[in-house]
């Protein structure tokens, strides 16, 4: 039993599955008429220190899909680190409130919310990492093909947090990643070595490339973010030089398995990273996997802050 769901590499692959068959189950349950109030009384705050529309949408409402509340903090109100010590912050929301979703710069500032409570943090976004984010892709993987293990998943694009995060997951429950990035945006070299005792284990084969064209040959899922995080905003027209060779269009899907389809984390830049043409065409799954940010927070936040 955890406290928090602050990375995927914390979780078992028996744990992320029950995650994923939770979600499941809470879809069918909602799509069939609601969910039972199982959290009934319980509040989450949710801390930004960044945008977001999914991310906070999808709590926001899936606590009260499950009888709770949500309180959106912006970055106004709790100035986390600045206005007042995150140490300070993380104690008295203890007291008020069951639990906390944060979505921050540093990853770190996750770690010292958890340290200085006892009530469950959840990671809404680091620099880092994403991990609701690859829940619910994975979650969208698993609808589409019925099985996760041996899938071929292949993403093009920034080394990015929420590429951290899916191959995370993809080697924890056996499919195979792949990424093709330029030169000087690889993944954390420490995100690397530290999932690889893992894909060992579930037989993941990890593979990095530089050529998205070979990334995408064999691939079932075809998998691109942003070229510009947020907070890199003053390196756009750097990056927007430098990647466009990797943009995933209509020829690029072309290359990839004829049943695979093209998942991104959103929000996409139209023209740059993905083609109106693959993002609205038949391989699309932008907005079905959108819509399970819902469903598969909804089981994180039930399994943390549920009686169960
Ligand atoms: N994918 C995602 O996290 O979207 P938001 O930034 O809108 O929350
Ligand atoms: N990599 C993107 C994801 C947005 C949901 C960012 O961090 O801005």
């Amino acid at each position: 039993m955890h406290k928090d769901f602050l990375d995927i590499i914390d979780y078992t692959p028996e744990e992320l599955q029950e995650l994923i068959d939770l979600a499941v189950e809470l879809k069918k349950e909602y799509q069939q008429g609601g969910n039972q109030p199982v959290l009934k009384g319980k509040v989450l705050a949710m801390i930004f220190q960044k945008p977001s529309l999914r991310t906070r949408v999808s709590f926001e409402v899936g606590m009260y899909h499950l009888g709770g509340n949500a309180l959106y903090l912006s970055p106004n109100e709790i100035g986390l680190g600045q206005r007042e010590a995150i140490a300070d912050v993380a104690r008295v929301l203890d007291g008020m409130v069951h639990g906390i979703m944060a979505r921050v710069f540093d990853h770190e500032h996750l770690l010292e919310l958890a340290h200085w409570t006892t009530i469950p943090v959840i990671n809404g976004l680091s620099d880092y990492s994403h991990p609701c984010q690859a829940l619910a892709d994975i979650l969208t993987i698993y609808e589409e093909f019925g099985q996760i293990k041996d899938i071929n998943i292949t993403y093009v694009g920034d080394g990015n947090n929420v590429a951290v995060s899916l191959m995370q997951i993809a080697a924890k429950l056996g499919a195979n990643f792949t990424i093709a990035n330029p030169v000087d945006y690889d993944m954390p070299a420490e995100s690397i070595e530290t999932i690889r005792p893992y894909a060992e284990a579930s037989g993941s084969k990890l593979t990095f490339l530089r050529d998205p064209h070979e990334a995408v040959r064999h691939a079932k899922v075809i998998y691109t973010d942003t070229w510009t995080s947020m907070g890199q905003e003053e390196e756009s027209a750097k990056r927007e030089a430098v990647f466009p060779p990797y943009q995933i269009n209509a020829q690029l899907v072309s290359e990839a398995d004829p049943d695979a389809i093209v998942l991104h984390c959103l929000p996409a830049h139209r023209g740059q990273e993905i083609t109106d043409e693959v993002a609205d065409g038949p391989h699309s799954r932008l907005f079905p996997e959108a819509h399970n940010r819902l469903h598969a927070q909804k089981a994180v936040l039930y399994n943390l802050l549920g009686n169960k």
